[in-house]
């Protein structure tokens, strides 16, 4: 039997003993109704994170899912278009439930390992008043971005955004589950990158490790609506502070600079990885994910389940492998994992 090393994402990460503390010192009178508005401790978690992100008010949800799609939803109306990178999350793997849901076009737009010139977007722009056409009234954007190996958007191209976004009468929403691994990265706070959109969404059970939970932020008016929004969805919570007191501990800022532990984790896999042939063009990670491309000549699944079966779990993505590092794993799990994975891609490069 293999020791496991699980790479697949950083949801799966489990709760830290503060979490589970936090969660114990509960007592009854901390639970309440939250439709109602009556739980505390959602309350509490609902305004710490609004100022963490430097947004009037913020909003618990169960998932990114559910985030981005809450989010999407209140600054939009069925019929018109949205603006999204090719390989967004939201457009990817989100079961399109902007369109399905929401009545949206999804308008994509490709980019340079996430990075793009949002004037070059102009040509894209529909109109309301020309009889044929959806109208566009939104851009997403992705930070860090999953698809492109945990890529850190500048902030000027967030500025860029905003301006191209008032220029174009466009909300702008980020789909940030990730926007701390941003930060922390980058030394930029949160709120550098989010004063420039409207609406952020960011995950609360990725490397932050809680087991559930997302918030999404904005305006108070905006949040007034998505709550609603949210309820239509099947979103509002009851007692679900039980959660929300996890969502304190993993905000703290202290658990987010953690983060960086996760950074250099990734560095030193990818260096293992390097070592497994110069032919290999293996980047180095700016946050906690590595895209391992794997030769044209190897089959991925093939490989992706090699892996597997010598106990390293992670994805097959078209010709990549993805590795994410996180709460999970420590040092002392990359360094024993990487002879392992170079004997394992060693072996798929000899045998083709
Ligand atoms: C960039 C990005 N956005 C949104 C999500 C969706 O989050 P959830 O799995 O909580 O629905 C993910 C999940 O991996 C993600 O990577």
């Amino acid at each position: 039997m293999h020791r496991i090393f699980d790479y697949r994402s950083d949801t799966v990460t489990k709760p830290s003993p503060a979490m589970w503390e936090a969660v114990k010192k509960l007592t009854n009178a901390d639970l309440g109704d939250d439709v109602e508005l009556e739980d505390p401790t959602i309350n509490r978690l609902e305004s710490k994170c609004a100022k963490l992100v430097g947004k009037e008010a913020a909003l618990f949800v169960t998932s990114g899912t559910q985030g981005n799609l809450v989010s999407i939803l209140t600054q939009t109306h069925p019929g018109e278009e949205i603006l999204i990178e090719e390989n967004a999350h939201i457009y990817k793997w989100e079961v399109g439930g902007a369109a399905r849901i929401g009545g949206l076009v999804m308008r994509t737009f490709p980019s340079d390992k996430g990075i793009f010139g949002p004037k070059n977007l102009q040509s894209l722009i529909h109109y309301a008043d020309d009889v044929h056409e959806v109208p566009t009234s939104m851009i997403c954007l992705e930070n860090t971005h999953n698809y492109h190996g945990g890529v850190v958007l500048p902030v000027e191209l967030f500025e860029k955004t905003r301006k191209f976004a008032d220029k174009n009468k466009l909300k702008v929403h980020l789909d940030g589950a990730r926007i701390f691994n941003a930060s922390v990265s980058s030394g930029i706070p949160v709120s550098e990158y989010t004063k420039y959109v409207d609406s952020v969404q960011f995950c609360l059970s990725k490397g932050l490790a809680c087991p559930v939970g997302s918030i999404i932020a904005g305006s108070q008016e905006f949040i007034n609506k998505a709550r609603k929004v949210r309820k239509m969805l099947g979103g509002g919570w009851r007692q679900a502070g039980i959660l929300a007191a996890m969502g304190l501990v993993a905000t703290e800022e202290k658990w987010i600079n953690r983060l960086q532990e996760d950074h250099q984790n990734a560095q030193l896999l990818a260096n293992g990885l390097k070592e497994i042939s110069p032919n290999l063009n293996i980047n180095t990670p700016q946050t906690n994910i590595v895209m391992f491309p794997v030769p044209t000549n190897i089959n991925p699944v093939k490989l992706s389940q090699d892996l597997k079966k010598n106990g390293i779990l992670q994805h097959d993505i078209g010709q990549r492998l993805r590795f994410v590092t996180h709460y999970g794993l420590s040092a002392e799990d990359i360094k024993e994992s990487i002879p392992i994975i170079q004997k394992v891609i060693t072996e798929a490069i000899k045998k083709d």
